[in-house]
């Protein structure tokens, strides 16, 4: 059932999110936000020397001895930044611009960030860490301290990337009480909801042009499928150079799989991959003792595959992951009820595992 997955994100949202390359042509994209090229990482050109003709390889050691900061030929092409540089190149798919940064071969510089830092620990000896990015411990760089952690693109070739964000809510329990101090309506937050949809907010927001945070902060995760499935595609970057950030509407499991069948162009073994995975995941998590403990918000499920029908799915962002008070404990399957701190990742992955089966005829 191979559906048409243009028409399903024109019919969603403005082409404001999309954006073409000539196949090919290696690109690193940076978006949520109108974002910034964040990093390029010369090093990772090392494990690609085998595959590279010797012009190509001259090229890169003349290319390694500048820094990464000195690219050419940068593109912006919003919200995707694009460089044209070389043949790999990282890609942040979503999230905050300026978090990342080059690292050693095959690493990543994550902006400090002392919750995620602690989870990273943690995980180091928990049935997650198979899923999640090794941890390198924090460095510093021109004067500002990061996560280094396992660039997980790097064993890849030209991959195609998902970023998918688990859970029922994008936002903590804390987040929302803080919002809630926040008595002046937003004039920022309506007029992203008005770019969204004009008819979303009251007649008072209107007159007032301006919203209260919690108010928009619930409102946003009504448009995607965050709040019907617990999971929501937050972008996707494939092999042919397309990018696409324009999910926020993609609601309906139908939707879904017209996502995922273009994301892996039809491709019945690597979707299996990726289901496989996931069931794994899914065992881990149920052992994990990091999991019951900690309220997961924000986090991702990253996919990457490529040509080769290599496929892989990794946890990242653990930015926003707490513990809970002592001896509470989550099922991440229970409804949330504000107070109960459930934060539906599990019941998310039940269902994406469940619209993979269905895709597969399981
Ligand atoms: N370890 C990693 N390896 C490769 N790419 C990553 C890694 N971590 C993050 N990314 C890329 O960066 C994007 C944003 O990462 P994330 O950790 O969610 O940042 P933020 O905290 O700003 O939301 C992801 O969508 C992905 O494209
Ligand atoms: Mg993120």
């Amino acid at each position: 059932m191979r559906l048409d997955v243009a028409a399903a994100a024109a019919a969603s949202t403005p082409a404001a999110g999309q954006a073409h390359l000539p196949a090919g042509q290696g690109s690193s994209v940076a978006t949520a936000g109108g974002g910034q090229l964040q990093s390029l990482m010369a090093d990772a050109m090392d494990t690609l020397e085998g595959r590279k003709s010797d012009k190509e390889r001259v090229w890169n050691k003349i290319q390694k001895n500048k820094p990464w900061r000195k690219l050419k030929n940068m593109v912006h092409w919003s919200p995707c930044v694009v460089s044209f540089r070389k043949r790999y190149s990282w890609v942040q798919l979503a999230g905050h611009a300026g978090n990342f940064k080059a690292g050693e071969f095959g690493r990543i510089l994550k902006k400090y960030c002392p919750s995620e830092q602690q989870c990273l620990e943690r995980l180091v000896h928990d049935a997650l860490q198979p899923y999640v990015p090794t941890y390198y411990g924090v460095a510093e760089h021109d004067g500002e301290a990061y996560i280094q952690m396992e660039d997980l693109l790097s064993g890849f070739d030209a991959p195609s990337i998902m970023d998918c964000k688990m859970g029922v809510r994008t936002y903590l329990e804390d987040e929302l009480e803080k919002a809630r101090q926040q008595p002046c309506p937003r004039r920022d937050m309506y007029d992203k909801m008005v770019a969204v949809d004009p008819a979303a907010p009251t007649p008072e927001e209107h007159a007032q042009c301006g919203v209260l945070k919690p108010r928009y902060m619930q409102w946003r995760e009504t448009l995607s499928s965050t709040t019907t499935l617990g999971f929501r595609i937050e972008g996707i970057k494939k092999a042919d150079g397309t990018c696409n950030t324009s999910f926020k509407k993609t609601r309906q499991p139908e939707q879904v799989m017209q996502v995922f069948w273009d994301f892996v162009d039809g491709n019945k073994r690597i979707l299996t991959s990726y289901l496989e995975r996931l069931q794994e995941m899914r065992g881990a998590l149920e052992q994990s003792e990091f999991f019951k403990v900690h309220e997961v918000v924000g986090s991702s499920l990253l996919f990457v595959h490529d040509q080769t029908g290599l496929a892989q799915v990794w946890m990242i962002d653990f930015g926003k992951t707490v513990p809970l008070p002592e001896k509470q404990t989550l099922t991440h399957r229970l409804p949330w009820e504000e107070g109960n701190r459930e934060d539906g990742y599990l019941w998310g992955l039940d269902n994406l595992i469940a619209i993979l089966e269905s895709m597969l005829g399981e």
